[in-house]
């Protein structure tokens, strides 16, 4: 195979399949070798540039002219005929959001968008997540076993989410399955029929983002982040457009709640699989912060993310054609030992832990990340105190087939009702 500039494609980068087990086991430790020997290569099972080194990853973050973002949400396998029929009987169209939309119309939206993040604006939301972690532990707490990603490592952030958007809560199983529809749509490779089913759900998850949004312009004292779009909006129609506002609407549920959920399975999985650490955590919880940062770079919940090259350029010494696609394997930065020192250790003391990628760099960096890291923060604080004395249970992983949102689909872990802290000290 040859690379779209006629360059020899070697034979590891014409194997590499990031839907294949290895890459979705742990797709850092399955590009070592890319890291190690050829940190930018073609793909032709993708027919994307995969870029695997820190270095050459933030200086494609750093570049936003010359790497577009405006793939970001294009669908990495190309709709069958069937599901294209589906998606247009829906009238689906998504489009420019934030983190797909090119300059100058980029920043003019982030800018008029951000007062929502400010750490004043969080802050005011902290009692309302240790509020939902609560419930949610009081619910499991005398069980003895549980799954907390169905727990509560989903409804949590989804709820959070909802709230945080002003968007009313309805209907939380329907948002999980629209979600786990539209990651697939656009990041996986599914299956002729399954591309069909999937599409369904998009289309009707598109549909439902539609009229929540209706409903909530119609409404006119309400609070949350949709608001202040639906208001910028109406004061400026050219800079947050009607699609944008619509676009916005369905990808900012799944970004804003999934990114979360994942990430919190992550880390538990992390920290309980090393008992000394967790136990750490549960005698000095001023840790925690340090640890949850060191989680998201360590087994972050966004591992790989997409840019278009506007123009023939060099990157790691390779060259990439105008509008070759790339693929960065934020994962794979995160582990590179070039800017982390033994990079594979979960080390809640490392120093430079917030260098990770998990969260992009450069001008479109997630805008919601201080909110993501309070949830984890939280969740991290009442089960230290709560259930000191959890355990991970043996298990199998499993995760949703796809390149770029990763943890684990069920989380078992057990404890000693017996033994929690609260019975001895009620
Ligand atoms: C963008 C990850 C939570 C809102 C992004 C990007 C990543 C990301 C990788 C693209 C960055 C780039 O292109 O440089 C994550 C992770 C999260 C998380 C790992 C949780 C652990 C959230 C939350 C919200 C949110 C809770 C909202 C409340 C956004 C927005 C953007 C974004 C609005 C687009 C920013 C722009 O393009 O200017 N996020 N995210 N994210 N995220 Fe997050």
């Amino acid at each position: 195979a040859v690379s779209p500039t006629g360059c020899p494609v070697s034979p590891r980068a014409a194997e590499f399949d990031p839907f294949e087990a290895p890459y979705q086991l742990d797709p850092a430790e399955a590009l070592r070798w890319s890291r190690e020997q050829e940190p930018v290569f073609y793909s032709p099972r993708l027919g994307y540039w995969i870029v695997s080194r820190y270095d050459d990853i933030k200086a494609i973050f750093r570049d936003n002219h010359t790497f577009s973002p405006s793939i970001a949400l294009e669908k990495i396998t190309p709709a069958s005929k069937e599901a294209q029929a589906v998606l247009e009987r829906y009238d689906y169209g998504m489009n420019r959001t934030l983190v797909n939309e090119d300059e100058p119309a980029h920043m003019a939206r982030r800018r008029e968008l951000l007062e929502a993040f400010s750490p004043e604006a969080l802050e005011a939301h902290a009692p309302m997540v240790r509020r939902l972690v609560r419930e949610k532990l009081d619910a499991i707490v005398d069980r003895g076993r549980a799954d907390l990603v169905a727990e509560m490592f989903w409804e949590v952030p989804l709820t959070v989410a909802l709230h945080f958007l002003g968007v009313p809560e309805e209907d939380m199983e329907q948002l999980r399955r629209f979600s786990v529809a539209h990651t697939l749509n656009t990041w996986g490779r599914p299956s002729p029929e399954q591309q069909v089913e999937v599409a369904e759900g998009v289309g009707k998850f598109w549909q439902y983002s539609g009229e929540v949004l209706e409903k909530m312009q119609r409404q006119t004292q309400g609070k949350g982040w949709m608001y202040d779009m639906i208001e910028k909006n109406r004061q400026k129609p050219d800079v947050v457009t009607d699609n944008y506002l619509h676009s916005m609407m369905m990808a900012i549920i799944v970004a804003a709640h999934e990114t979360t959920a994942l990430a919190t399975a992550n880390a538990f999985r992390q920290l309980l699989s090393r008992p000394a650490v967790w136990d750490e955590l549960c005698d000095n919880p001023e840790l925690i912060p340090a640890a949850a940062e060191e989680c998201l770079r360590h087994s972050g919940s966004v591992v790989a993310w997409r840019r278009r090259a506007t123009r023939e350029v060099s990157v790691g010494g390779v060259t990439i054609p105008e509008d070759g696609k790339i693929l960065m394997v934020t994962a794979s930065g995160n582990h590179d030992p070039s800017h982390f020192e033994n990079p594979d250790e979960l080390d809640i003391y490392r120093d430079n832990a917030v260098d990770h990628l998990t969260f992009g760099y450069g001008s479109h960096q997630c805008m919601g990340k201080n909110l993501g890291r309070m949830e984890m923060r939280i969740f991290l604080e009442e089960f230290t105190r709560r259930l000191p004395h959890l355990e991970l249970e043996e298990q199998a992983f499993t995760f949703l087939p796809n390149t770029s949102f990763r943890g684990p689909e069920a989380l078992w872990v057990r404890w000693d009702p017996a033994k929690n802290p609260e019975r001895q000290d009620p």
